[in-house]
């Protein structure tokens, strides 16, 4: 049922989404390291929905019989001169990855493929919440970050994130 090109994007996209989770284990180890246990806990959560994205759309394509050929990944490689820089970093990301996501689904569209486009109509919507929760960590930085009480507060609150499993579940 699903044209090769929509095989090559979502297999590009498994990629992707692995890469997006070797980031944020990155972003995570910096901020630990920094000794804000909170921001590196949020960011390790944030990597374990990533790697959850990636399962997902394995799992979409071995149930329409479609073979997967895993790409090497990419080392983050990055170094953060500041405490924001990881959270104006990974807003971009994420509209990179939204970016992404509706490029496969205009193929979709495109060639009449509902199954796909149904199948990622979580992941537009996820994008959405993934966008917003990066703009709110960057307001709360910016608004409480600067100041060490602040920062200390907001790290504590940060803490507290704990991993949720997908709410998209497919058999
Ligand atoms: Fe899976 Fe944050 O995109």
């Amino acid at each position: 049922m699903l044209n090769e090109k929509i095989v090559s994007l979502l297999n590009d996209q498994i990629n992707k989404e692995l890469f997006s989770a070797y980031l944020y284990l990155d972003m995570s180890n910096y901020y630990y390291d920094e000794g804000l246990d909170g921001f590196g806990n949020w960011f390790k959560v944030q990597a374990q929905e990533e790697r959850d994205h990636a399962m997902l759309i394995m799992q979409y394509m071995q149930n329409n019989g479609k073979k997967i050929s895993l790409g090497e990944i990419k080392a983050p490689n990055t170094t953060y001169s500041n405490h924001k820089i990881p959270l104006d970093e990974s807003l971009k990301h994420e509209q990179y990855i939204t970016e992404s996501i509706h490029n496969i689904y205009d193929s979709a569209y495109n060639t009449k493929d509902y199954r796909t486009m149904q199948f990622l109509d979580w992941f537009v919507m996820e994008q959405g919440e993934e966008e917003k929760n990066s703009e709110e960590l960057i307001r709360k930085y910016e608004l409480f970050g600067t100041d060490s009480k602040g920062l200390y507060m907001l790290n504590s609150e940060l803490a507290a994130r704990v991993y949720t499993a997908p709410s998209l579940v497919l058999e």
